[in-house]
């Protein structure tokens, strides 16, 4: 069985503390810091920009996890890699031209993910997967936290783990959306490596972060 990472989403974190925050996922033992970019105009939903992620930066030195939820997606690449993202990952939707993003992402030495909506099929991935280091799955539809997970995204999953896997390449395969204690064991024996949980990680408050983590792992 595969290491499981952890990555909350700090959209459900206190926006007023945002570096505390951080500091006490950290400390509470994630593994990755996922950061939600979305414009208003991709997803109906506006939230930080390359500014926060900066501020952000000193307060953590685990992964940024930047998932761009922006369209078009290429012109703020290079700002979200100098404001310190260390993952960028992208949906192919917000165009105009996924494979040059990812060329984008990569030559900014940053490693590159490819995010597939709800409705969006793992076929999408084709003439991507030999490039990504990631692919993340919406298991809800990009917009806001706390909504509930899709479970039709499980075959999907798998389908993508089965890609993954022949391609032979260490590809994290992420998931995003309704990540609870009762769905991250169906995501990750489905064959997800990552989960993303906005939510789960943040609800009771900075005490109860270090076993609201360690209780998505599997306890
Ligand atoms: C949705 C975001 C998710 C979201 C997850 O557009 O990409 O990262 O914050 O929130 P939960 O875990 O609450 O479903
Ligand atoms: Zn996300």
């Amino acid at each position: 069985t595969r290491a499981i990472r952890i990555a909350p989403s700090i959209l459900s974190a206190d926006f007023a503390r945002l570096g505390d925050e951080v500091r006490a996922i950290d400390a509470a033992g994630c593994d990755w810091i996922h950061v939600d970019v979305m414009d208003g105009h991709f997803v109906p939903n506006i939230t930080i920009g390359p500014a926060v992620v900066k501020a952000l930066r000193p307060h953590s030195s685990k992964p940024f996890d930047v998932h761009l939820m922006i369209s078009p997606v290429d012109q703020y690449v290079k700002d979200f890699a100098d404001a310190g993202a260390d993952i960028i990952s992208f949906h192919p939707e917000a165009g105009p031209h996924p494979h040059r993003t990812v060329q984008l992402i990569k030559s900014l030495g940053k490693q590159a993910g490819v995010v597939l909506n709800p409705a969006t099929p793992a076929k999408m991935l084709d003439y991507l997967i030999d490039d990504v280091d990631l692919v993340l799955v919406m298991s809800v539809n990009p917009g806001f936290g706390g909504q509930s997970f899709i479970s039709s995204q499980l075959r999907k999953i798998e389908a993508i783990r089965k890609m993954i896997d022949k391609t032979g390449r260490d590809i994290r395969l992420e998931v995003d959306g309704g990540i609870t204690v009762e769905t991250a064991p169906l995501a990750i024996a489905a064959g997800a490596d990552t989960l993303v949980a906005g939510t789960a990680t943040f609800k009771g408050g900075p005490d109860q972060y270090a076993a609201n983590i360690h209780a998505l792992r599997g306890g």
